[in-house]
């Protein structure tokens, strides 16, 4: 179940050069460079002529990328500027030599894509002040996960598995019930927040504070990015001392993920402490890799069976997401995967189609992917919950 018109990362700021970098998101392939002034670019990696993969091609230091197999050189708008073997190489270009390019930011260490022909209805790109404010310092981490997008969200968009995966209770009577929470949703994104009391169990952190010390924590889900922002104040309410997470995941296709963290502390910001900032961080993220990995079936359906089995307090947040996959393909932005495998077993390669595909005026030798109808009805359908509320 993947989703076109939404920004994703499709890799970090090291990890581009000038050298063409291949990607596979959305179950597609694609071609990442940095022109000649520095800026990102992403193209469809598969060439119009005879289905060349420009990731294996080179990039002439003008933004241009050449297709290893005729040299065609496409520029970073996916134009063909030049074909060698022709009379003239430079003049009389089919219009249909043409790759779909796609909007490329580079945010926070991150390059962002935008894979879709609707860049003006999408979510905007998050916000993470955090990242150039000295009064934070970061660590970060990335990973593919074996499992798809959905499964990997929610391994933390789960309050109960806290205590049950990661031993980190809420206090109180029953310290694996979550605390009452209101879910309140927007157009792209929900959030909530919870007070609890939980143990301090070991490592350099029990000096933050005393055992079951009030702490509040927020949880955000952003569209751009899937990204999860969760915010502990871990020295106990009032002290200032937060530990924040951005979780930002990509779908590689179906059935893999990639995964990239950045994790900010406002405290103990010397050098040193980093690599007890990220062992307590990274403790976590494998455990729910164990899960995610292990989750059947391997693909997320397209509607969930759990309403048959919610429990209070326990599904808000996997509802709240649930209802806005909902929403996006209401939109018509989910991928017909079904269709797809069909073009895919008959030889018929096609894209993400980018924006430039709704201007008009050019001809595209790959149809773009099939998606989901727009519904007229779109909206929130039969998964309501408790709790629930709206921005
Ligand atoms: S296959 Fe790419 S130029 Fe011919
Ligand atoms: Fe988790």
């Amino acid at each position: 179940m993947l989703f076109t018109n939404v920004w994703y990362v499709a890799a970090t700021s090291d990890e581009l050069s000038g050298r063409p970098l291949p990607r596979q998101m959305l179950g597609r392939d694609f071609v990442l460079y940095r022109d000649a002034s520095g800026q990102p670019v992403c193209l469809s990696d598969v060439c119009p002529h005879r289905g060349g993969r420009l990731s294996r091609g080179d990039c002439d230091g003008n933004g241009r990328i050449g297709c290893p197999f005729h040299g065609w050189r496409f520029d970073a708008e996916g134009r063909c500027r030049r074909i060698p073997s022709q009379a003239d190489p430079d003049g009389d270009i089919p219009t249909a030599a043409r790759v779909d390019s796609y909007p490329a930011v580079e945010r926070y260490g991150l390059v962002w894509v935008f894979l879709g022909d609707e860049p003006e209805a999408a979510a905007p790109l998050i916000d993470m002040p955090e990242y150039s404010d000295p009064r934070w310092r970061r660590v970060s981490f990335v990973d593919t996960w074996a499992a798809n997008l959905h499964w990997s969200k929610m391994t933390d968009l789960d309050h109960v598995h806290l205590p049950i995966v990661h031993g980190i209770d809420f206090g109180g009577d029953n310290p694996v019930r979550p605390p009452d929470h209101r879910v309140e949703s927007g157009p792209f994104g929900f959030r909530t927040r919870i007070e609890s009391r939980p143990t301090v169990t070991s490592g350099d952190w029990r000096r933050m504070r005393g055992q079951r010390t009030p702490v509040s924590s927020q949880l955000e889900f952003m569209l751009s990015g899937f990204c999860l922002r969760g915010q502990v104040e871990i020295g106990g309410a009032g002290s200032g001392y937060f530990n924040v997470f951005y979780e930002m995941s990509t779908p590689i296709d179906e059935e893999h993920t990639r995964m990239y963290w950045h994790f900010f502390r406002s405290f103990m910001l010397e050098p040193e402490n980093d690599a007890e900032h990220l062992r307590r961080n990274l403790r976590n993220i494998f455990q729910d890799k164990a899960n995610a990995e292990s989750f059947l079936p391997r693909r997320a359906p397209e509607q969930p069976d759990w309403p048959a089995l919610k429990i209070d307090r326990e599904d808000r947040l996997m509802t709240a997401y649930w209802n806005l996959l909902q929403e996006l393909r209401g939109r018509g932005w989910q991928i017909d995967r079904q269709a797809l495998a069909s073009c895919d077993a008959a030889g018929d390669y096609r894209v993400i189609p980018s924006p430039a595909r709704t201007a008009g005026g050019s001809r595209w030798v790959f149809a773009p992917v099939p998606r989901i109808a727009a519904s007229a009805s779109r909206g929130r359908a039969g998964l309501a919950a408790a709790g629930d509320g709206a921005v």
